[in-house]
């Protein structure tokens, strides 16, 4: 990935995050994802009180992205908190059933970010395949 898309991802990640409902919290997230389209979907923490039954950020993203009809991803970017906030065990499980993509961890505000992929943050992922036989 360019540098300048990343930077857009990650920017459009910390808007979104404008858009949290975190009042339980008070963590708000934002998620930006880039399809094989070349369209980004973005998504924001949706908190609830029944707090299972919160959504994260990521996962608004996707299925935003999934409703869509995408189904297929480059890369995801988070953006939370003081330093780079990396997505939780359920997001990573559900961006795996499409998987692999890049993953760009950022914080609230500015440039800077980690860079990894999915693989690397759930290796041996539960996918459709072990569900045959
Ligand atoms: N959260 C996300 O949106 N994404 C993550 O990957 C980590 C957690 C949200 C859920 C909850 O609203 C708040 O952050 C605190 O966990």
């Amino acid at each position: 990935m360019k540098k300048s898309e990343i930077i857009n991802l990650i920017s459009l990640a910390q808007k979104a995050r404008k858009n949290s409902y975190s009042p339980y919290s008070g963590f708000a997230v934002g998620a930006a994802i880039l399809a094989a389209s070349g369209k980004i979907y973005t998504g924001t923490n949706c908190e609830s009180a029944s707090y299972g039954a919160t959504v994260c950020a990521e996962r608004a993203a996707l299925t935003a992205a999934v409703s869509a009809g995408e189904r297929r991803f480059t890369a995801i970017a988070v953006a939370a908190g003081q330093k780079p906030t990396p997505p939780c065990g359920i997001c990573r499980q559900l961006l795996a059933e499409f998987g692999e993509m890049t993953v760009i961890c950022a914080a609230a505000d500015g440039d800077g970010h980690i860079e990894t992929t999915l693989s690397k943050l759930l290796p041996d992922a539960l996918t459709n395949n072990d569900l045959k036989g």
